[in-house]
């Protein structure tokens, strides 16, 4: 059986949970730590977020912080979708496990470069982290195996033009989108269709275990949408990252170029995709990035709900 080694790198957030649980419960993924950054809230939550759930999952791997602000930008968070806490819904605990000392930066440059070139490093945040490891290590990407990121769209969901990750922190969106890593993206218009339907939601709600019930209760929340008190059909984004792994044959993918607007303005943050392919003409540079196009629902709620039912 193929197993894929990841990092997961992330800002917990109710579907980055999602997709440590599915990383944490497959049996072809390898996950080797989690690396924090501040995003969808504050580091220090997201680093609470994130041991709550390896304690849920009793799985003692790293849990290490990362960057509290992006590279440039001031921190802007996303309370209105997840809650102050970044993960509202569940009641919170005090996590037994603890957050190693190190800085995630150091840690990926040290891991990658001591590694085989092996591991795939998946980025499901703002890029602050791995824009400034790949600042200071620039051989970090003839280490990483790929990155499989969520970030960036033909659309935007925190500005018309700009999707949240990517808006961010678009300076370390570009340094990544420029560095010569293999990547995989995974934008907002892919994404949004990852949704929570009711049967996936009845399955889960009928998951018995401390984890499940806590699952359950973080949807129920994210549920509730932006304008809380007109429900919608939450959307999994980050977990498409992790399910690309486990079977690439769930989405359809393309080689497009891409680049990132990094002038503050109407366009921040946004991502542009070179979608007629205008490289074609010598009109625009080289594809540089995968972009998953499609995906089969049905498969990846299969591996979704089998990973949650893992853990008792
Ligand atoms: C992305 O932003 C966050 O709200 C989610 O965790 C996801 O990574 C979607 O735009
Ligand atoms: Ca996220």
């Amino acid at each position: 059986m193929r197993v894929e080694k990841v990092i997961y790198d992330g800002d917990p957030g109710h579907d980055d949970a999602m997709a440590i649980i599915m990383a944490a419960g497959d049996p072809h993924i390898d996950l080797l730590a989690v690396t924090t950054v501040a995003g969808n809230t504050t580091l220090e939550n997201t680093i609470k977020n994130a041991l709550m759930i390896m304690d849920l999952m009793k799985l003692d791997i790293p849990v290490v912080p990362g960057c509290a602000k992006p590279l440039l930008k001031k921190l802007q968070t996303a309370p209105m979708v997840h809650g102050q806490s970044g993960f509202e819904g569940p009641e919170h605990f005090v996590p037994l496990r603890q957050a190693s000392k190190e800085h995630a930066a150091d840690f990926l440059i040290r891991t990658f470069m001591e590694s085989d070139g092996d591991i795939n490093l998946v980025a499901a945040g703002p890029l602050t982290n791995i824009a400034l490891a790949m600042t200071r290590e620039p051989g970090i990407c003839d280490k990483v195996k790929q990155i499989v990121f969520m970030g960036g769209g033909r659309y935007g969901n925190i500005t018309g033009a700009a999707e949240f990750n990517f808006w961010v922190d678009p300076e370390a969106a570009k340094i990544v989108i420029d560095s010569k890593c293999k990547k995989v993206m995974f934008g907002w218009d892919l994404t949004e269709k990852a949704i929570v339907t009711p049967e996936a939601f009845t399955k889960i709600s009928e998951i018995d275990s401390r984890l499940g019930r806590f699952v359950r209760d973080l949807i129920e929340f994210y549920a509730l949408g932006p304008a809380k008190g007109t429900e919608i059909l939450p959307t999994i984004n980050d977990a498409c990252c992790i399910a690309y792994l486990i079977n690439p044959e769930i989405f359809e993918t393309s080689d497009y170029f891409v680049d990132v607007v990094t002038t503050p303005g109407i366009s921040y943050g946004m991502s542009v995709i070179d979608y007629y392919r205008m490289n074609t003409w010598d009109m625009s540079p080289q594809p540089n990035v995968t972009v998953a196009e499609e995906l089969d629902l049905d498969l990846f709620w299969e591996i979704m709900l089998n990973a949650i039912e893992v853990f008792d």
